[in-house]
């Protein structure tokens, strides 16, 4: 099994960024804790981030194939990310949406998500963690489906 986990604009600078609202955890941090899960679960994990939409998309196009699901925290593409969207309704994979904040308690133009409406669920506002619930749930729906 193999799962993509992409990280949008920004999230590059977890642990400086907002700590108030992002918390102190790094990207790495969080990557190298999520490997030793999917290791335990025999899943193959590939992680990216990017901060260029276009290589975002251009990740998706090369590795949706070869692929089961994928996990994404789009940072801000999340509101606007069209091209993005299109990707991801391309590569025809289940998709969980993850947002370490409540976009829904923040300002209005982060409740809305391009991506909703194609995810198999959303996991928002419970911190980093919610990058390990995501790969589980993940997980969980590629067994059994
Ligand atoms: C975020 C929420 C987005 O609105 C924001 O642009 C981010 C991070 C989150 O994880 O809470 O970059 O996706």
């Amino acid at each position: 099994m193999q799962i993509l986990l992409i990280n949008g604009p920004n999230l590059n600078m977890l642990g400086q960024r907002e700590e108030t609202i992002y918390g102190s955890n790094t990207l790495d941090s969080i990557i190298e804790n999520l490997q030793e899960i999917a290791i335990s679960k025999d899943v193959n994990l590939i992680a990216f981030q990017s901060n260029d939409e276009s290589e975002i998309v251009t990740f998706i196009q090369k590795n949706s194939d070869s692929s089961d699901g994928i996990i994404i925290n789009a940072g801000a593409l999340t509101h606007y990310g069209l091209s993005l969207k299109d990707a991801l309704l391309d590569a025809s994979l289940p998709i969980i949406e993850v947002h370490i904040s409540n976009v829904h308690s923040r300002e209005s133009y982060r409740r809305d998500s391009v991506i909703a409406t194609i995810a198999m669920g959303q996991i928002i506002g419970v911190g980093t963690k919610g990058y390990t619930y995501a790969l589980e749930a993940m997980h969980e729906y590629l067994e059994n489906n």
